[in-house]
């Protein structure tokens, strides 16, 4: 019997400067409701996940109403307002602001806000792949195009092998203990298995999906809504 749970831990406190849309890109519109709130459904809907917790910045104004139009079960998602400077800080602060909540053996998914494209099955994926792991893991996709080292001229300096090269995505799934530890110790990481790496651990790589890229410059988000109206 294994009984740890499984929480989710949703980073939205980011600002989307590459986005330059009128408010944070986490609260675009995409196929009809904000792009958080595709998450937030997703991680709601997982009979794997025992709770969501999401962390948006001190002075949000948009969390509120979007939630309120949303037909999420309330029980299901704490809002933390405590994001910090940087993901890695808002992630930090998150997890210590589910300290009464979580048990140090329980697992905590840690998903970007700006990936609406993931799927209870990539969730389902991560969470059996990993049931008995020592260490944890992360969804990523094996990198398929030619890589270039580029010099300072914008010129091609030599070709990268791309054999035992991933993309990582999220969700990152580590217990909540190590998880803390690692991101406590870590210096500027931007992604949490960076913190786990560094401390000499090897976090496991699940193949995750291209529908689930992170929503970042203003082409990408026709792509997002085609991948979110198709299902596919
Ligand atoms: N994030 C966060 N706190 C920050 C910065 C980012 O919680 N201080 C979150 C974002 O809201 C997003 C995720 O981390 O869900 C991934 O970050 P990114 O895609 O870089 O989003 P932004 O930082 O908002 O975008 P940009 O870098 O273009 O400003
Ligand atoms: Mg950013």
């Amino acid at each position: 019997m294994n009984p740890s749970r499984h929480f989710a831990l949703i980073p939205a406190a980011g600002i989307g400067a590459r986005m330059g849309a009128a408010c944070p890109k986490q609260y675009l519109s995409l196929a009809g409701k904000p792009m958080l709130m595709h998450v937030l459904d997703t991680f709601a809907e997982s009979p794997l996940i025992e709770h969501t917790f999401v962390v948006v910045s001190a002075d949000d104004g948009y969390i509120r109403d979007a939630l309120a139009s949303a037909s999420l079960p309330d029980k299901r998602v704490t809002v933390l307002f405590n994001g910090g400077e940087t993901r890695h800080q808002s992630v930090l602060n998150g997890l210590h602001a589910m300290r009464e909540q979580a048990k140090d053996e329980d697992w905590i998914l840690v998903h970007d806000a700006a990936r609406p494209g993931l799927t209870g099955e990539l969730i389902e994926r991560l969470v059996s792949a990993l049931h008995d792991d020592e260490i944890g893991g992360l969804l990523a996709l094996p990198v398929v195009d030619t890589l270039k080292r580029g010099d300072a001229e914008g010129r091609a300096e030599r070709t990268v092998a791309r054999e035992a090269l991933w993309a990582a995505q999220t969700p990152q799934m580590f217990r909540y203990a190590l998880l803390r530890r690692a991101l406590e110790q870590a210096a500027a990481v931007t992604d949490e298995a960076s913190a786990v790496e560094a401390l000499g651990l090897r976090p496991r790589l699940i193949e995750g999906s291209p529908r689930n890229f992170k929503v970042t410059l203003p082409h990408d988000v026709a792509l997002a809504e085609l991948h979110l109206k198709g299902n596919s």
